[in-house]
């Protein structure tokens, strides 16, 4: 059974430093209010040192957040599409690997703004854009659109990254900062990294891909790694901005 705690957690890695730039920036302390919508089990908010609210329609996620967090954050389940916070609850409302997974992006969006205080800050940390990836060497390119093409069929919009600016400056707020996250997947691919990386995408291709081909691109993979010659880059996108004033 795949822990998705140590997929996020992983995740996490990749906008730690952003995250600690941007929270700076905005002057995050001990007296914000702050929440993550789509919390999942809890990977971001145990790594702020401050209790952070957290939300997610998956009660078993929420109830592994609860332990990952040691209860320092109030945690509830719910739907992002209908918040249960009253107008201008927080100073900060963030999001991190969330708008690919649902299918009215501008709809949460604009929930969001509603529980962020007006001048408080919207962030939508990491959204990837899987149509833009790179895959090397070319015999790899296979698995790239394998991975997509089985996490569409979940039903994630795979490009979202793409279209992040877009939809927040259609709700109405104000950008302060949009790019990419800055990871050197290359480096950080140690081999607990890449095992962890293959049970994600065994996960996603078990049932539709068969088993043999998956083994097949694993081998290639690791081998490729072996010899340095592994490329594997999703630009993944951010985006930083603040409630009309
Ligand atoms: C890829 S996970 C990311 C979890 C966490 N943000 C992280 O990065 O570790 C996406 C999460 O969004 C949650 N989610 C999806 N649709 C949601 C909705 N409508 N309302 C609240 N949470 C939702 C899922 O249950 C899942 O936990």
């Amino acid at each position: 059974m795949k822990s998705w705690h140590k997929r996020y957690l992983q995740q996490a890695n990749w906008t730690k430093e952003l995250r600690a730039y941007i929270f700076k920036e905005i002057g995050l302390n001990k007296e914000s209010r702050v929440l993550e919508v789509g919390c999942g089990t809890g990977a971001i908010l145990s790594q702020v040192d401050f209790p952070v609210h957290g939300l997610d329609i998956e009660l078993a996620s929420v109830k592994e957040a609860k332990i990952h967090t040691q209860g320092k954050s109030p945690l509830i389940c719910a739907d992002t599409f209908s918040l249960p916070y009253a107008d201008a609850s927080f100073d900060i409302v963030f999001c991190h690997f969330l708008l690919l997974w649902l299918a009215e992006p501008q709809q949460a969006i604009k929930e969001m703004m509603r529980v962020t205080r007006t001048g408080g800050h919207i962030i939508a940390f990491a959204e990837p854009d899987y149509s833009k990836r790179v895959d090397k060497p070319d015999s790899l390119a296979k698995l790239g659109q394998w991975q997509r093409d089985a996490l569409q069929k979940q039903g994630a919009n795979t490009s979202m990254g793409a279209g992040l600016a877009e939809l927040f400056y259609g709700a109405g707020i104000t950008i302060i900062e949009a790019g990419t996250i800055s990871t050197s997947r290359r480096e950080a691919m140690n081999a607990d990294e890449r095992a962890n990386e293959w049970e994600t995408i065994e996960a996603d291709l078990t049932g539709i891909i068969p088993d043999e081909n998956i083994q097949k691109m694993k081998r290639l993979d690791f081998a490729a790694w072996e010899r340095g010659e592994r490329v594997l880059y999703v630009p993944t996108h951010y985006l930083w901005g603040k409630n009309k004033v």
